[in-house]
Order: structure tokens, then sequence, then C-alpha cells
């Protein structure tokens, strides 16, 4: 490998090369990265007809002695439905604690030793009442915090804030409401948080770190289809979704199949995107779910809809939208420089025609926004103004490794690629292992070396609750996790080789060797943040099934500046291409890192087989 560092052989890597892609899919928000453990804490995913749905709540002392079903009664306007709860036996006559309702969160709640727990949810009831609140184990028979209410007038919707300190650990726990006193009481609303999420701001802090240690230069969400919906009734509105927490209605996603209180709203959504310090891209829906249009004639009020989502993003404070955002609790302005208008829509007749008004009415309100298409512009220039056009990629391992080449010959005028969502998927990649992580390594090198063509990327999906159903969500993601723990799959780690390439100096690098069908390279120079100190890195995934001894040779590059005391070979193979990671081996394939031995004019590695090295 020939690395040529001269002036004139560089060439500037985008801030934001390398970012992620949240989706609300596989419970990646709702019992995922947003840290509310009650699951459909409003009553509402029964939805207006279904009264009796109330999952995944259930009765404590069976149906003969509690009646449950959902009334109209809430207090909030836009999620009017509530939970009535009936008791029918009084004091003694009820069994040994109480009877009452129970929510297991999603998959069942981690309750941590010595944590706090803030409950607050409101309550109604024509009699006073004596109500148990505890987090017990998922039998309930053992109690990890319990306090009670006792109110004589709570006639008129009340809310209830309470504190709840854990006294043992359960990572299958659950919310449990309990009286011994007949009568009907009502609730809405029930919330459950622990509270040391990151800043405060409701972010699960494993996951969080999880998603930052890849330092995403931009985060696009919430999807995906997610964003579309199958019907146009369960899209992502995003006016649902802000204000107080208690007033959202939540929505269906029917896409995936989950209910979701859209606690992570579009203002949590840009709030994590600034947490992150990463850039965010909000994909708005462009008049099409998976089975509805709207028909151009009547896009007017989706654009309005996209203008006024802009608006409570980065308008003044006291504008209409931008005051929202400010009594929301942030007055400056969010970042926001991207929108895409839709997801995977370009296809659907009517497209483009809903796709201008929106373009027309962004550019003329904010000029300085980058618009994203859903048009491929890879192959021929768009009939389309726009800055970015969205590209996916779902592949198997050989055509991935051979997509490093996919925007060589792509033209070097025209909106630049922004691709949002590559993975390779089905048998080659399963849950996500080592072959799919290489291969997807040789794409991003080939974007990289491509990047006055390919201005953003992203692996998608990011998150995969290990507890939605094999039928249900999509495979392989990149974090894994459970209530309590989380582990990256081979992808994940592979992202991490790219970390500090955004806003890098990529410099030309040329394989002159036989095996440069297998191998891929790329060399960036870097400013480390933290050291202040210049480092080079090199690059090289070696996909074929044999080690590869390397040589690399360096023109514009004084090898005697090296310090090989801190130079590393940090490489990520495993003895199975196949190789997977799991809770019970969560670093099977990762990283493993050994120090370089010192060449006199260049450097010689060896590569092992099915691999990415970073030097
Ligand atoms: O990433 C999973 C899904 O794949 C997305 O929702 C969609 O955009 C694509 O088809």
């Amino acid at each position: 490998l020939h690395v040529n560092a001269s002036q004139g052989s560089t060439k500037n890597l985008p801030q934001n090369l390398f970012g992620v892609s949240f989706e609300e899919i596989n419970n990646a928000g709702a019992g995922g990265l947003w840290a509310e453990l009650v699951s459909n804490r409003g009553f509402e995913s029964g939805g207006l007809h279904s009264p009796a749905l109330i999952e995944p709540w259930s009765v404590i002392g069976g149906y003969s002695l509690v009646r449950v079903t959902t009334d109209f009664s809430s207090c909030f306007k836009r999620n009017a439905v509530a939970l009535q709860m009936e008791v029918l036996c009084d004091s003694n006559a009820c069994p040994a604690g109480g009877v009452g309702v129970y929510n297991p969160g999603y998959w069942g709640m981690n309750i941590e030793q010595g944590k706090t727990y803030k409950l607050v949810m409101y309550i109604r009831s024509l009699k006073p009442i004596d109500l148990t609140v505890s987090l017990t184990n998922s039998t309930g028979g053992k109690t990890l915090a319990t306090t009670n209410i006792i109110a004589a007038d709570v006639s008129n919707w009340t809310k209830v804030e309470i504190s709840l300190k854990a006294n043992a650990t359960n990572h299958n726990s659950r919310l449990e409401l309990k009286t011994n006193r007949k009568g009907i009481i009502w609730f809405d609303q029930v919330s459950l948080m622990p509270t040391d999420t990151y800043k405060g701001h409701g972010f699960r802090k494993d996951l969080f770190k999880m998603v930052a240690d890849l330092k995403p230069g931009f985060i696009r969400f919430p999807g995906g289809s997610f964003a579309e919906g199958k019907s146009l009734m369960n899209a992502y509105w995003w006016k649902d979704t802000v204000g107080r927490w208690e007033e959202r209605p939540g929505h269906m996603n029917d896409v995936w199949a989950y209910w979701t209180d859209d606690g992570l709203g579009f203002f949590e959504f840009l709030q994590l995107a600034e947490d992150l310090n990463a850039s965010p891209i909000w994909v708005f829906n462009s008049g099409f779910s998976q089975e509805q249009a709207v028909d151009p004639s009547n896009i007017k009020p989706l654009v309005q809809d996209a203008l006024d989502g802009i608006e409570f993003a980065r308008g003044d404070p006291n504008s209409t939208w931008g005051s929202l955002r400010a009594n929301m609790g942030h007055v400056e302005p969010f970042n926001l420089k991207h929108v895409a208008i839709g997801n995977q829509d370009c296809w659907r007749g009517g497209y483009r025609a809903n796709y201008l008004k929106f373009y027309a009415a962004i550019k003329e309100a904010y000029p300085d926004i980058k618009v994203i298409s859903n048009c491929d512009g890879s192959n021929a220039q768009l009939d389309h103004p726009a800055e970015l056009y969205d590209y996916h990629l779902y592949v198997n391992a050989k055509t991935m490794f051979s997509m490093a080449h996919k925007f060589d010959h792509t033209s070097r005028t025209g909106p630049k690629a922004f691709v949002s969502e590559y993975a390779v998927t089905w048998d080659d990649a399963r849950l996500g292992n080592l072959l799919a992580a290489i291969a997807e390594a040789g794409f991003l090198i080939g974007v990289e070396k491509n990047c006055d063509v390919v201005d953003m990327a992203s692996n998608a999906p990011l998150f995969l609750n290990a507890n939605t159903p094999s039928n249900k969500g999509f495979r392989p993601d990149a974090i894994v996790f459970d209530s309590y723990q989380a582990y990256g799959t081979p992808s994940y780690w592979m992202q991490q080789f790219f970390s500090m390439s955004n806003g890098a100096t990529l410099l030309d690098s040329t394989l002159q060797t036989d095996s440069s069908n297998s191998l891929m390279a790329s060399a960036i120079w870097f400013q480390n943040p933290v050291d202040k100190k210049n480092y080079l890195r090199v690059k090289v995934v070696n996909y074929g099934s044999n080690k590869v001894n390397l040589k690399i040779s360096f023109e514009g590059l004084d090898l005697g500046l090296i310090d090989y005391s801190k130079s590393t070979q940090t490489v990520l193979s495993s003895t199975n291409v196949k190789d997977e990671n799991s809770f019970q081996n969560p670093t099977k394939v990762s990283p493993v890192k050994s120090l370089l031995k010192k060449g006199k004019n260049d450097l010689n590695v060896t590569l092992p087989s099915n691999s990415l090295s970073s030097l």
C-alpha cells in the first residue's frame, strides 16, 4: 500500500460523514433508549374501540375481584382514554396485600438497588383512597420499593408524584397499584422513570453511551418506515409528539407493530442530537404512507406542517412553534440544517409533485436548509432540485464489499449521496457477524475515498431490543439490548474504526498487490481533540480467507516523526467469519489492540484473514 501525504494528494472528509440512523423500530426508543419503564402509560394502545385492551397492564387478584375497562374520562383532551379499575372486595375480604393492576414494562422493568425511580400518575375516585404503589419482582412475591397513598378527596383528577428507592435489584420487575377498598379508581398517564438518565434528559445512560462512543456526526430520525407509517393515520406526525408528555396521544407504530407513547418525541430527538453533538436530520412524511397517498392537490397542510416543524426546531422563541420549544425548556434554537422529504418514496406516483411543493416552501422560508430527496442520483442526475439524495443499501456480504466502488464513477457534479441506511442482511448476517462487519467496512472505505460525492453515511437499524419477537422488527442491528444490558454486534465495533474520520484529512492511498480484489484501504490524518496530537490512521480490510503480509510505504511524510511507543494495530477478526456477539459473550468479535513494530522507511504488518485493521 502506497500512502501519499504530499500536498495536492489529500481531500477533506466531510464533518458529518459518519453518523447514526435512529428509527423507532425493534423497540429502539419505547422500551429502549427512552428510559420510561411503563408501557402504555396512558392506556391508549387499545384505541377508541377496544376498551378492554390495556396490554401489557394486567390485574392482580383475578377478574372476579377486579374489573378493568377504559373510558373517555381523562382530564387530557388529546388522549381521552383512562383506566377504570373497580375493586369488588373490601378490607379483610380482599387477599392480603390487596388487589389491583400491574405493569411489567417492556418485557420487565430494570430496578436497581439504591437507585431512585420517579412515579407520576393521575388518579380520581369518588371515595377516599388507600393505595399501595410498589415495585416488585415479576410475580409480585418480592417487594423492592413501596409506599402508600392515602387521600380523602381525589374526586377531581389529581396528579401524584412520588419517589421510590429500590432496596434490591431485579431486572424483570413490575409496577403494582393495589388497594383493599371497594370502589372505583380511575388512573391515567402512569409514568415511572429512573432519575439517573443522561443529563436528566430521559435517555437510558448505557445505551446513550454506546451511541456516543461512535462519535456520530449526525443523527437521522425518526425513521425509516416509521416516518411513513403503514397508514397515514399512524405515520409520525410531529405535533402529536410535543408538549407535556401527559398530553401526547401516542400512536400505533403500525409498520413495526407496537404502540409508542411518544415520550421520545420531536423535542427529545432534537435534544438527543444536541447531547450527542450530532447534526439532526429530520425525515418527515412526504404525503405517503406505505398503503396510502396524499394527492399533490391536497398536500398544502402537510407542507405547512413541515414548515411548522422547522420553526419548532429552530424558530425564534417568540414565534408560534418556537415558543412551544422554548416553553419545553430549550429557548435557543436547535441546530437543524437538514430535512429529508419522505423515506423510500421516490417510486410513488406523485412523489415528485409533492416533493417540489415541500422543496419550494422550505427553500423560500429557510434557504440554508439542505433538502434530501428520496430519488437515487448515483447513476443519473436527478430531475428535480436537491442538495442530497437518499441511498439505501441492504445486500449480501459479497455485494456489499463490491459496493466499495459504487460511487467511483458517479458524476462529480450535482447533489451528493446520503447513504442513510446500509447493512449486510439476510443469511450472510443473521444477527450481525464478522463477515457482515468487514464487508461493510470495505464499503465505508469506498465512501471515504468518494467523499467528494458521498456526504453522509449511516448503518441501520441502530438498535434491537432482544425481546422483539423473531417474526417482527428488522435484523441485524448495531446494538442489542434488554432491560439492563447491551452489546455491540461486530458492525457496531466496525463503526468505531471510522469514528475519527469526520472532518479528517484523507490521504491518497493505492494498493499495489495481486490481492487487491479482496483488500480495501484508506489513510487519514486527524487531530485527536483530547490530546491535541496528530494521528495517521491507515485502515485495511482483508476480505479474503488468507492472511496478507502488507508493506505500507509513505511519501510526503517523515516516518521519523512517528512515536512508535504509541502506535498500535487494532484488529477486528475472529476464528470464524460467521461469529457473532451475544449477552453471554458480548466481545467475542471486538477490536484487539497491539503495538506496531517499527520499520525503517515503511511499515510491515500482517492482516489476518477476514479482518479489519486500523494502524
Ligand atoms: O432500516 C429498516 C427499514 O429498512 C427502514 O424502516 C426502511 O427505510 C428500510 O426499508
